[in-house]
């Protein structure tokens, strides 16, 4: 098959859909790849490193004129929509829930287009939304300790602190991938941490890994208020799976924090779990209300392209794999998690939850390929 690798242009965005050790599994399978010019760079890849495994360099005319499969990390821009063709499969983050303009623009297009973040698994785990959580869960404990510094506004604490002085409190809510990666650097650092969570099964599992190192509680209104209040840093976690985040922390509980204390609203990609929560980005990351820190940045991965361009190829390289050795129609039918990841093909919304999100008509998968060759 002949694969093509776009260029991030989405501002602030470094990462690469594909590691030149990720190219060289396709090359070495036969199939042509085009990486676009510079493509690695942001993510400390050079174009000489992936012509050391086989792949071309080109332009990005190359890449979406040639290829019958294009591979990105985000969304398509608008710059690019004209660019799409009929008949050719598009893999990326797509989020089509949040933008009616990208879902109208990839139905005019008639390709195929595959999101990562809903390629499912029969046990209901998203293993290409999992890397970029884990990063995001690390990256948050990180920065809101880097943010709890005096200098740039914190408290002036430092979380793990020294003998004989007092940790400084962490509140994780929500125990997902996230929440628990977040309370594991956390916890690296000597702090005190306590995660809220609404699902016990799952509160079980982080007693098993976590050990006493960290109190797990109930989520509940009240306990949200009361933790929340006593917190140095709050990592925002929650996740209703296609639904906006539920507002958990109101403007009052912000008010009634530390001045100078952080909160991290990690789930501001799905509308944030704090009333006073806004996207921001890595050139702005934080803004004050209440006298709080927030930090609200919707893409926290690309901080750190090195480290996510290999997490991403690590998860996608796989469906990649069997996208190109079988053809969209083959891999689809071998693969039901693969299958849960197409959103628009030939003109027609396949997932339910962005044809609601918009009030388009749904059409499920079965039937469309029942209408038409892929
Ligand atoms: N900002 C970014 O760059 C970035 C990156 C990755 C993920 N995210 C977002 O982070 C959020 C969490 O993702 P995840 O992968 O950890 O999801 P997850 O499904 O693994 O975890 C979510 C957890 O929240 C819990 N939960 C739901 N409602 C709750 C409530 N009321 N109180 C306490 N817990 C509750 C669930 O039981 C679940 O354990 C999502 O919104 C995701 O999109 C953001």
């Amino acid at each position: 098959m002949n694969i093509g690798v776009a260029t991030e242009i989405k501002p602030d965005e470094y990462r690469v859909a594909l590691t030149p050790a990720g190219a060289f599994e396709l090359t070495r399978r036969g199939h042509a790849v085009v990486i676009e010019r510079g493509a690695g760079q942001g993510s400390a890849f050079l174009d000489t490193d992936y012509e050391a495994v086989g792949a071309r360099i080109g332009s990005a005319e190359d890449v979406w004129a040639d290829s019958e499969l294009v591979l990105k990390v985000k969304e398509p821009v608008p710059e690019e929509y004209g660019r799409l063709r009929e008949g050719q499969v598009l893999f990326t983050y797509l989020h089509l829930a949040a933008s009616e303009e990208l879902t109208r623009a990839l139905i005019d297009s008639g390709a195929a287009c595959v999101a990562y973040e809903t390629v499912e698994t029969d046990d209901g785990a998203l293993p290409l939304l999992a890397p970029m959580s884990e990063i995001a869960g690390r990256l948050a404990a990180q920065a809101g300790a880097a943010f709890l510094e005096k200098p740039v506004g914190g408290r002036g604490l430092l979380l793990g602190a020294v003998p004989g002085v007092a940790p400084g409190e962490v509140v994780v809510i929500g125990g997902g991938m996230v929440g628990y990666n977040a309370a594991v650097i956390a916890l690296g650092l000597g702090a005190q941490v306590t995660i809220l969570e609404r699902s016990i099964d799952r509160m079980r599992h982080l007693e098993e890994v976590l050990g006493a190192r960290v109190t797990l509680l109930m989520s509940s209104s009240l306990q949200i208020q009361d933790s929340v209040a006593q917190a140095d840093l709050v990592v925002g976690a929650v996740l209703i799976p296609g639904a906006l985040a539920p507002k958990l922390i109101s403007r009052e509980m912000v008010a009634g924090m530390n001045e100078g204390s952080v909160i991290c609203d990690v789930a501001i990609d799905q509308g944030g779990c704090v009333e006073t929560s806004r996207p921001t980005t890595h050139s702005e990351p934080v803004f004050t209300v209440e006298g709080v820190t927030h930090y609200c940045v919707a893409n926290m991965p690309g901080a750190v392209p090195i480290t996510s361009t290999k997490a991403l190829t690590n998860a996608t390289l796989p469906y990649v794999e069997e996208i190109a050795t079988h053809g969209l129609r083959e891999a689809i039918a071998r693969d039901p998690a693969l299958a849960r990841g197409v959103n628009v093909l030939e003109g027609k919304i396949t997932y339910e939850a962005v044809a609601d999100a918009h009030g388009l008509d749904y059409i499920p998968l079965d039937d469309v390929l029942r209408l038409s060759p892929v």
